[in-house]
């Protein structure tokens, strides 16, 4: 059975709506390893547009599984995450205008700097995940590099319009999922899973974890809102 890490930055999202205290991501992390999470993730963004640093401290602390914070290999975050210490960090690709995170690490390219960001959280005994399309060549020089694991990009096919090219994109997710295993390093996946989409991906053996977000902390809503309003009638009567 493959691994679920829930992604809780959407609760920090809704946060940041009105400046509040509430929701708390933190009491979400509870909440999430209650009903079963194996994992919590947080993505601490440059620009702290949804999860802040006073975030990940307390996630740190109240955290029971396992932490696992996502981040880009800028100077300022990697200095954070040594500090931190988090028991896990997933290397993502970072540009401020995007919505979410749009592509894999090309690993290849930034093998430098990854070298030196893999070495140093290792140091801190942080294992390091790096999130990339699903190819063979990223595989291998994520191997090459140290990392621990891989994080297969699902965005294309999740994102894929017509049923021939989501079995194309889910060909590509298996083919990568299976090398990762031959070649000796864990992978896991995600972006853009939801309830119709993540069972296939789910069922690739060779997957030891997915990670997601959006559709939980989406679903969740449509899971308590009645609650909400009769709570509130009764309060109000
Ligand atoms: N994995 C990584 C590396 C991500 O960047 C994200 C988005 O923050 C997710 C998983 C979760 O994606 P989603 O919110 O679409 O489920």
């Amino acid at each position: 059975m493959s691994k679920l890490g829930v992604n809780i930055d959407h609760v920090a999202t809704v946060r940041q709506a009105r400046g509040e205290s509430h929701p708390d991501p933190v009491n979400a992390a509870k909440l999430c390893e209650q009903a079963g999470a194996h994992s919590i993730v947080a993505h601490l963004r440059e620009d702290r547009r949804h999860i802040n640093d006073k975030d990940v401290w307390l996630l740190r602390k109240a955290v029971k599984t396992r932490f696992n914070l996502e981040m880009s290999v800028s100077e300022d975050i990697v200095k954070i995450a040594c500090r931190l210490k988090p028991d896990q960090a997933t290397l993502v690709p970072e540009k401020r205008k995007e919505l979410t995170t749009e592509g894999g690490l090309d690993v290849l390219r930034h093998s430098h700097r990854l070298k030196q960001v893999i070495k140093r959280l290792n140091q801190k005994n942080i294992i390091v995940s790096l999130f990339i399309d699903p190819k063979e060549k990223q595989i291998l020089k994520s191997k090459e590099l140290g990392a621990h694991s891989v994080e297969l990009h699902t965005g294309c096919y999740a994102n894929a319009k017509t049923k021939l090219s989501k079995e194309c994109e889910l060909k590509k997710i298996q083919k990568a999922a299976r090398f990762g295993k031959k070649i000796g390093i864990i992978v896991n996946a995600g972006h853009g899973l939801n309830y119709k989409n993540a069972k296939p991906i789910a069922k690739i053996k060779e997957i030891h974890e997915l990670n997601i977000g959006h559709s939980i902390i989406s679903y969740s809503i449509f899971a308590g809102l009645k609650k909400a309003v009769k709570d509130m009638l009764k309060l109000v009567k």
